[in-house]
């Protein structure tokens, strides 16, 4: 099966945020043919005047398809019939009545649980309880304080619009808990989203996945399940994980406890979570190629097809979905690392990343995505997806094309090491004792998320060198910040941290009085500073390293900064103006 092309770049995601918070009856449709005025009327589930019992409020216009109420005679059909197709502006409502009804062996799916209340478990989930109110929706976590942090008013993770997702949600049909067996015994559909790290011990260290959190999890809902279950793999997991995951139920079978696992990895990346999840370029479902699992398989599709255009849902087989989930962060990853390759030899030829980066993005056949050369990526998952396709590829004797994977990983730690490389040189060959202005932690913007931020391996080489770091973060809280700087990979001794690193409160108390400032984290804030006031306040010469390219160089170097931007080659001081000057 093909995709569609989704989201085009002009569709920018306040139209998702507009959907959220528009009263129904003021949407237009923007899907379909041409637009048209909606008209909110009463759910016919709801009696004499009353919301519906389900969804607990008003329908809007009628279904494209003619059908305007729950079945074509009018009969109620069951939670999840039409009239729960809320909020949708993107054809969806054309869905056969029947083909959103969900049921496993013959029962209906009223009743989902997620096990792991992580980055992927509580948006995916938060946004499957907002578009499917006929659903109740229970994301479990072993972690008490994970879940009575999602309980609060100060949600575990930081993502755009999800606080508001959630409150929309919370206590109506989406409930985050620590009762884990209940959940999942209650349920007809569980989502394992638990975490799959590299391994850090044993066969396959380094780079394999450490599989024994989902392990634990198949175990767990083998051992208490009361009835049949769909078990979807939605962890990013190495191919055939799915077949241990079986293996493990299947030895917990009876007649009436009969399970079928499907793959259904999630694609979305972390700042933009809402808006993937709400508008994804496609969902994923690999299930057995049995009757069985094509069942399961398009009982999952259902529940998607409540918002997700049912051409941008794909199935494949198991296998074919594991691999793909790695192959696509293996190619975003590797993308990143080929245009840092490329920053490399503009700072030393004089061409511009940006006007590289520009000439190539034009060529439909590469695209513009992608192609923002800086610091390397982290987050948790390229470098673990990458290492474990490496690991997969080792396996199977594939040792070129285990190497191949591998250049990506190394070339993202050279970038990195190489950007500090450039900072020490630049500042006289030693950052020892100089204060160092540290402009953003987190992995990249819009997200509190500091697992493999390239942030902290730049500060470990300079603290390496004895610069004193002072960090300011939108996101990030301080006790993330330190911990993750104690770490033992990081720092053996970790008083070293206490020693050399202030956490700031804001960008201008981490550069008053710094030598210089080292742009790591994109986020918007960053181009808005006064740079006029913090150049003033820091001690001279000062100067500027700019890891995402994303400061008005030209206007810095007018205050007085000497600038440093990776894939650019100029070290235009106030004195030097030539352009592709380099002193
Ligand atoms: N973070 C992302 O951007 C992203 C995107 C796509 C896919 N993924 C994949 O999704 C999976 C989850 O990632 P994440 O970022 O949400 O991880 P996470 O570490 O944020 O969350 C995982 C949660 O699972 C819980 N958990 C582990 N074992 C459990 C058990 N037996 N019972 C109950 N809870 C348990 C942990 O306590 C933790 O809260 C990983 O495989 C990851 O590779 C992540």
């Amino acid at each position: 099966m093909t995709s569609t092309p989704i989201r085009s770049e002009n569709a920018p995601f306040s139209d998702a945020l507009t959907l959220l918070t528009t009263p129904i009856k003021n949407r237009r449709r923007s899907g379909g043919s041409g637009s048209e005025e909606e008209s909110e009327y009463q759910c016919p589930w709801g009696r004499n005047g009353s919301p519906c019992p389900v969804c607990d409020r008003r329908r809007r216009g009628k279904l494209t398809n003619g059908v305007d109420s729950h079945s074509a005679n009018g009969d109620l059909l069951s939670p999840g019939g039409d009239c729960h197709l809320d909020g949708t502006t993107n054809g969806v409502n054309d869905l056969n009545v029947n083909s959103v009804i969900s049921y496993v062996g013959g029962m209906l799916v009223k009743e989902i649980c997620c096990i792991g209340a992580g980055y992927v478990g509580g948006p995916t989930c938060a946004i499957i309880a907002y578009k499917c109110p006929h659903l109740r929706v229970t994301v479990v976590d072993l972690s008490e304080e994970r879940i009575a942090q999602w309980n609060s008013d100060d949600l575990p993770i930081y993502e755009p619009y999800l606080d508001e997702i959630v409150r929309a949600c919370r206590g109506r049909n989406l409930f985050f808990s620590t009762d884990i067996a209940g959940a999942v015994q209650r349920a007809q559909l569980i989502f394992i989203s638990v975490n799959t790290p590299t391994k850090t011990y044993g066969v396959g260290k380094g780079r394999a996945a450490d599989l024994r959190y989902i392990e634990a999890a198949a175990r767990m809902i083998g051992s208490i399940a009361n009835g049949p279950k769909i078990v979807v793999e939605k962890s990013t997991v190495p191919v055939k994980a799915a077949a241990s995951i079986a293996q493990i139920l299947k030895s917990s079978e009876t007649a009436d406890v009969r399970f079928q696992v499907l793959s259904n990895p999630e694609f979305l990346a972390e700042g933009t979570a809402v808006e993937d999840l709400l508008t994804p370029d496609r969902v994923l479902i690999g299930g057995e190629q049995s009757p069985e699992g094509l069942k399961a398989a398009a009982e999952l599709a259902s529940i998607y097809q409540h918002w997700v255009p049912a051409e941008r849902i794909l199935t494949t087989n198991t296998w074919s979905s594991e691999l793909s989930k790695l192959t696509a962060n293996a190619f975003l990853a590797q993308r990143i690392s080929s245009i840092n390759a490329i920053s490399a030899i503009c700072e030393m030829t004089g061409a511009d990343i940006r006007e590289v980066a520009h000439a190539i993005g034009t060529d439909s056949r590469i695209g513009p995505k992608f192609l923002q050369a800086s610091v390397g990526f982290g987050g948790s998952c390229f470098q673990k997806d990458v290492l474990n396709l490496v690991y997969l590829c080792e396996c199977l004797n594939l040792p070129q094309c285990a190497d191949y994977w591998n250049q990506v990983i190394l070339m993202n730690d050279w970038q990195r090491r190489r950007f500090v490389d450039n900072i020490i040189e630049t500042m006289f060959d030693t950052v020892a004792d100089k204060h160092l202005a540290v402009f953003g932690f987190s992995f990249k913007k819009n997200t509190g998320d500091t697992r493999e931020s390239s942030t902290i391996y730049i500060s470990k080489h300079l603290m390496d060198e004895g610069a004193r770091l002072h960090i300011y973060d939108p996101k990030v809280p301080k006790k993330q910040m330190i911990s993750d700087l104690k770490h033992p990979s990081i720092s053996e001794d970790s008083s070293r941290v206490d020693r050399l690193v202030t956490v700031c409160d804001d960008a201008y108390s981490a550069a008053k009085g710094a030598h210089a400032i080292v742009v790591c984290t994109e986020w918007d804030e960053f181009k808005e500073l006064d740079y006029q006031r913090l150049y003033n306040n820091m001690a001279k010469p000062a100067f500027v390293f700019d890891g995402r390219i994303m400061l008005d160089h030209e206007k810095l170097m007018k205050i007085g900064f000497y600038v440093h931007a990776l894939g650019v080659k100029f070290m235009r001081t106030p004195s030097v103006r030539a352009c592709g000057d380099a002193s």
